[in-house]
């Protein structure tokens, strides 16, 4: 195993949007962040328009809908690290937006590779370098979208986003983080759900309120939490999200 002092993070899709941001203020910290994009070439950039020389930022494939490119991930990341300290599941599509009525199968299903079964991909592939690693941190970026009983009171703000796909498929995301801390817990594994807030970013044509430097800053806070810090939660700015 290698030998490193500074804690390592890896950010799915990192090349844009509150990814980026994540990355950036990670390796700010400290970190050895590992930025990780479906295209190799998107995420060069990406690593390029980070004007901080001073960062280690590396820029590595992965397609979090392509287990084949995890597995070569977790491969590069074993033979140059050794071990993950915290890994960030940020990739996400917003997919059609479509009503519970009019959304089809393969609409479910495109979202649902990317939003739940790629961050399930990813964890359970990466989960031995993040035991072997000395903070056994997951954050899942979740989405208040995904809250059904924020879904059920009718005065809630994004109660018009009603969109069965994205939705349900950051429920879900919730319920991973449950059953993984719930499995996870006596491992002293951290693994939390954050909501970045409505923030302008590509996923929603940067009609967002917020800026990416404010989402990342939540999910900053719960992939760099202390020992003493909760496991199975969901958060948000304001504290805790219900389910
Ligand atoms: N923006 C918001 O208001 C908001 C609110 C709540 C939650 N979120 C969540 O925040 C996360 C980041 O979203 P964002 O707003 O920053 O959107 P974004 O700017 O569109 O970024 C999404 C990132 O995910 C990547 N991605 C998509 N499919 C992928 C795949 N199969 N494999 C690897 N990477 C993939 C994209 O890569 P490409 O560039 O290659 O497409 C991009 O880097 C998402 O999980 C989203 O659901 C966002």
């Amino acid at each position: 195993m290698k030998e490193h002092v500074q804690p390592v993070a890896l950010v799915t899709g990192a090349n844009k949007g509150i990814g980026l941001a994540v990355t950036q203020q990670l390796a700010a910290r400290g970190y050895i962040v590992y930025l990780a994009s479906r295209d190799e070439q998107r995420g060069a950039e990406a690593k390029a328009s980070i004007e901080r020389p001073d960062l280690d930022i590396r820029p590595i494939r992965l397609d979090v809908t392509d287990v084949e490119s995890i597995a070569a991930a977790a491969a590069r990341l074993k033979d140059e690290a050794g071990s993950l300290d915290v890994l960030v599941n940020n990739a996400g599509i917003a997919g059609q937006p479509l009503p519970p009525s009019q959304c089809d199968a393969q609409a479910l299903r495109d979202v649902y590779e990317a939003n739940v079964i790629g961050p399930v991909s990813v964890t359970r592939l990466l989960l031995p370098l993040l035991r072997a690693g000395q903070r056994r941190t997951i954050v899942n970026v979740s989405s208040e979208l995904g809250s059904l009983t924020l879904h059920s009171y009718p005065d809630f703000p994004f109660a018009p986003v009603n969109l069965l796909a994205y939705c349900s498929s950051k429920t879900a995301l919730n319920a991973f983080t449950v059953l993984l801390a719930k499995e996870l817990r006596e491992d002293d594994f951290k693994v939390n759900a954050v909501n970045p807030g409505f923030t302008a970013t590509d996923l929603n044509g940067f009609t967002g309120k917020r800026t990416v430097d404010q989402a990342a800053e939540i999910v900053v806070k719960y992939a760099t939490l202390d020992v003493s810090g909760p496991t199975g939660g969901f958060f948000t700015d304001g504290g805790i999200l219900p389910w």
